[in-house]
């Protein structure tokens, strides 16, 4: 195991406990707010395609912005894991209010039907959950690697763009980050929208 990799654990657990600390309240407020900015922006207008997720563990529910894009024409998606490739995400369409199955990690996805699966190339926007993020755009996410795997395997022009949904109390200062991290371009709040890195 790695130095980074070593710190990367209990920081995991104390930032899922962060969030999963928020009450109800403040989740709903988050997601009120994040639904009331982020369809206006500019990253968000241009894209036709946009991933997101059903939220868990206390992550930035996007249900509500997931019903504002819809409302807007976006055609949505979200992840699925990929039945043939062992720690992969596919992306199958999904419009707000469909019935969805949970997965062997409870996470509600669509069932998987072939011809409601969204290439990796015409998805413009991937808003993505994680557990905690940094100022340089490192992201710490579960701890599987679906995320890094799925779009490690994609060209740097290839990429979606990809953007972050948290808490104020999921940023640190610097994330231990390893190799095989994708950064992430931005990151979402229930008030702004932050470009990160370079
Ligand atoms: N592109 C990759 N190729 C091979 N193994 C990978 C790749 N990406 C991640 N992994 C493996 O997956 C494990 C988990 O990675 P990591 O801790 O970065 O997950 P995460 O970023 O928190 O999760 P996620 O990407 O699902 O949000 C690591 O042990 C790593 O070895
Ligand atoms: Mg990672």
């Amino acid at each position: 195991m790695t130095a980074a990799s070593q710190r990367r654990a209990p920081l995991r657990q104390q930032l899922r406990q962060a969030r999963r600390a928020l009450t109800p309240q403040q989740q709903k407020a988050a997601a009120v707010g994040l639904a009331g900015h982020l369809p206006d922006r500019s990253l968000v207008q241009h894209a036709t395609t946009v991933a997101l997720y059903i939220a868990n563990d206390g992550e930035l529910d996007p249900h509500l912005l997931a019903e504002v894009l819809h409302a807007r024409g976006k055609r949505l998606a979200l992840p699925v894991l990929h039945p043939f490739h062992p720690q992969h995400l596919l992306f199958l369409e999904f419009v707000p209010g469909q019935s969805l199955v949970a997965n062997r990690f409870g996470i509600p996805e669509p069932a998987l039907e072939k011809p409601r699966v969204v290439p990796m190339a015409e998805l413009d926007l991937i808003l993505m959950p994680l557990v905690g993020f940094d100022d340089q755009g490192n992201r710490l996410g579960m701890g599987g690697g679906f995320y890094d795997r799925t779009l490690g395997c994609l060209e740097m022009a290839a990429r979606p763009a990809l953007v972050g949904l948290a808490h104020d109390c999921q940023r640190v200062p610097q994330l231990p980050s390893e190799p095989w991290d994708v950064p992430i371009d931005a990151i979402a709040t229930a008030t702004e929208l932050k470009t990160l890195g370079g």
